[in-house]
């Protein structure tokens, strides 16, 4: 297998697409779909794996680059995993991010009503699949723990501004960048993959 000198990531989000360039070497070069014209394909999958399976596979196989890709999104206990692996059609269906965190505040306040201790515990999920031009293909799933605030900080991106995560006192969107990446379910799925593909950065 040859070394990856360069990498497409697989993501039209912004968000991503920095977090995950930051967590790769410096020395690769990393490119996005929009530079290469590429829509993303449909998220048909059932699972976050499926969905980075075949978002990994429709870019690598368009473009004959090495290609990561990223599903994730956010699963709250008290709404039985929801929006899951619908987080980002969440925010479209809603019309923006800040109505469906809107939304799932109305919604978690629902679930709890009557009931003596709220519960508001969620976590962050991120699979993480590398595919290769040859067919070859590795994926990682990272997950954070965490609970579901009122929205605070303007920091990140997504669903951060409600999501506290488990040991800390503030939300995602209130850490600075540093502080989220290097804890968040990116980064998790990062550090196991990166064990397992580190011998083919320069
Ligand atoms: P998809 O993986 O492209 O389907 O999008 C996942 C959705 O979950 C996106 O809309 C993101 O905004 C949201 N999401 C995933 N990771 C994060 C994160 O680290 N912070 C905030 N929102 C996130």
């Amino acid at each position: 297998m040859y070394k990856i000198d360069k990498i497409l990531i697989g993501t039209h989000n912004k968000g991503k697409f920095k977090e995950i360039s930051d967590l790769l070497p410096k020395t690769i070069k990393k490119i996005s779909p929009s530079e290469l014209n590429m829509e993303s394909p449909e998220e048909s999958g059932k699972s976050f794996l499926q969905n980075s399976e075949i978002k990994a596979d429709f870019f690598c196989k368009k473009s004959h680059l090495t290609t990561l890709s990223d599903d994730s999104g956010l699963e709250i206990d008290c709404l039985a995993g929801k929006p899951g692996i619908f987080s980002s059609r969440w925010a479209k269906e809603f019309g923006s991010f800040n109505n469906a965190m809107f939304e799932i505040l109305k919604k978690i306040n629902k679930a709890n009503q009557n009931k003596k201790q709220k519960n508001t515990k969620a976590k962050f999920v991120c699979s993480l699949t590398i595919q290769w031009p040859n067919g070859k293909k590795i994926s990682e799933i990272g997950e954070i723990e965490g609970n579901i605030s009122p929205p605070k900080g303007n920091n990140g991106f997504g669903y951060d501004p409600i999501f506290i995560p488990q040991g800390y006192l503030k939300t995602f969107a209130e850490m600075n960048y540093k502080e989220k990446l290097l804890i968040d379910h990116r980064y998790i799925a990062y550090k196991k993959l990166e064990k397992k593909i580190k011998i083919y950065f320069q």
